[in-house]
């Protein structure tokens, strides 16, 4: 009993009362703190949630059928596992934990919002000014054309962060991403693209749709037995990356976007909040979308960040 991690006072019931208590104590010694303190915990709060709701055999099978689900239908293209736990609102939870500064700051970094289940490792390194359209799936019309361009600076001393990546994707017109799409072109609608001394960017893409996250699985029905939508508002992805500088893992989403209250995955932030808005004089463009991004230096993000605040690991930065 010495080495665990003492449980909260157990809540009145009519089961088994050691129960609970002898599974936790059942983690050795060489388990790591952290190991122990989210286990002890994932242990307690499962026994209570099974108890307070007479969870039956049945029920629990249920729910177990729907995990492996999500397993045998994930791979390299698809993670409905994340998918799962997006509808539940746990990624944008967890972001928020693990991003939350502290209020007393006068200015702030850019507001974080999930990876999501859509990124990509390995875009391509894009020159400045260029469009990371490279094809369109037929039948869905040109999309409007949108020039998206601002800065990259330290929150804090207002300086342009020279060599900051940022790494883009969206959807396109037809509300899919390029690898759930055989109609796209590989890494269409994806690109890098690293600023310079002034810190200064700009690249062309489509202003972004409204889109179901995928129905056709696990989430689906989870979502459907709720009675709840899978729409997600317009959004485009942003990682930024900048040596010295904790990375960056967030969305803006169209102000005029159909669920722009209403996100099936909860990750909207009034600061993410953007306007397109109608740009003359471009042959290139349709709209334009002003937005600048301020970076934390990993000095100030260890001062500011709660504790725990490390790093993205689901990006593998
Ligand atoms: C999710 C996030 C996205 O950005 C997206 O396009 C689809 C789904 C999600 O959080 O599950
Ligand atoms: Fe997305």
């Amino acid at each position: 009993m010495a080495q665990n991690t003492a449980v909260p006072a157990q809540k009145e019931h009519k089961f088994n009362p050691n129960f609970t208590q002898a599974v936790i104590n059942a983690t050795g010694p060489k388990a790591t703190p952290r190991v122990r303190q989210l286990t002890t915990s994932l242990i307690q709060h499962l026994h209570d949630y099974a108890r307070e709701n007479e969870l039956t055999v049945d029920e629990w099978m249920a729910g177990l059928e729907l995990m492996n689900e999500a397993g045998r239908m994930s791979d390299n293209k698809r993670n409905e596992g994340q998918l799962l736990c997006d509808i539940f609102g746990l990624e944008s939870l967890v972001d928020e934990i693990t991003y939350k500064l502290a209020s007393s700051a006068t200015d702030e970094p850019t507001a974080t919002a999930i990876l999501g289940p859509f990124w990509r490792a390995d875009a391509p390194h894009k020159a400045m000014g260029e469009s990371i359209v490279t094809g369109l799936p037929a039948g869905t019309g040109d999309g409007d054309r949108t020039w998206v361009h601002g800065t990259v600076t330290d929150f804090r001393t207002g300086k342009p962060v020279e060599g900051a990546v940022l790494d883009v994707w969206h959807t396109a017109p037809n509300g899919l991403y390029e690898q759930q799409d055989p109609e796209q072109p590989e890494m269409n609608l994806r690109g890098r693209f690293t600023t310079g001394k002034d810190g200064s960017y700009g690249f062309y893409c489509l202003r972004p749709v409204p889109y179901p996250i995928p129905y056709d699985g696990p989430a689906g029905k989870v979502l459907q037995a709720l009675d709840r939508h899978p729409y997600r508002p317009a959004h485009i992805h942003f990682i930024l990356t900048a040596p010295g500088y904790k990375p960056i893992v967030t969305q803006i989403f169209d102000r005029n976007s159909k669920y722009i209250e209403d996100d099936a995955v909860f990750a909207v932030k009034d600061s993410l909040i953007v306007d397109f808005k109608p740009f003359q004089g471009d042959p290139k463009a349709d709209f334009e979308l002003p937005y600048d991004f301020k970076m934390a230096s990993y000095e100030d993000a260890e001062k500011h960040s709660i504790a725990g605040a490390t790093e993205v690991s689901g990006a593998g930065i």
